[in-house]
């Protein structure tokens, strides 16, 4: 039976040990239920880790992956906080980040996923050939956190057609919702290459 780490330091150390026996891990940032990462629990050979920071979405994600028969971990708190304390640099195989929350006021600047703090922690942890994963109903997200990412050069950005990414394989909750109300959704992998990331 497999078992769910919800505290950091337990979820740490089975980091630490799965990664020296060479397995590879998959992190979801703002997982809000789960519903994704029981998709890659069930799919996938990645040890799933994810995070959000509302409490009762945690909740929801510790009940359904306690159904599996494996182990993962879910944490409550910033994702970007799982990134850089859980994992050494170059060790995570994919990051993936569904509809975040947009924060478009200027004030909000430090939350989004395009601000420099973690744009940097995804360019240091993920290994190299791993992939960063975005979704998003958010064009000037998208257009500011590409062009991170791209200053940076050391990601290959690969686009896929709205609701045919092979990768995700399931629709998430939210995008449900931009779906039924028609939204133009925008879905980017970001491979990671040889070669040191710039810090711009
Ligand atoms: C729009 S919802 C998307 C939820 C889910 N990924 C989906 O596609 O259905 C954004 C989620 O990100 C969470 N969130 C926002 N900032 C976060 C952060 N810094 N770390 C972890 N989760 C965060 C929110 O609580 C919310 O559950």
């Amino acid at each position: 039976m497999g078992s769910v780490i919800t505290d950091w330091d337990s979820a740490y150390n089975w980091v630490r040990n799965s990664l020296q026996r060479g397995e590879k891990f998959l992190v979801e940032v703002g997982m809000g239920a789960g519903e994704f990462l029981f998709w890659v629990a069930e799919n996938s050979s990645f040890n799933p880790v994810g995070s959000d920071i509302k409490k009762k979405r945690v909740q929801k994600a510790i009940k359904r992956l306690s159904l599996l028969d494996r182990n993962s971990a879910i944490l409550l708190g910033d994702g970007k906080r799982v990134v850089r304390d859980l994992f050494p640099s170059g060790s995570i195989s994919k990051i993936v980040i569904n509809y975040p929350d947009p924060w478009p006021k200027k004030h909000q600047r430090w939350r989004r996923i395009s601000f420099p703090f973690f744009v940097d922690l995804i360019a240091d942890r993920l290994e190299v050939g791993g992939v960063l994963h975005l979704s998003t109903d958010h064009l000037p997200l998208l257009e500011e956190f590409y062009a991170a990412l791209m200053a940076r050069s050391c990601f290959l950005p690969i686009p896929s057609k709205p609701q045919s990414n092979i990768f995700r394989g399931m629709i998430t909750r939210y995008e449900t919702q931009w779906i039924l109300e028609e939204r133009d959704l925008y879905q980017w992998s970001f491979l990671k290459k040889k070669g040191i990331c710039k810090n711009p």
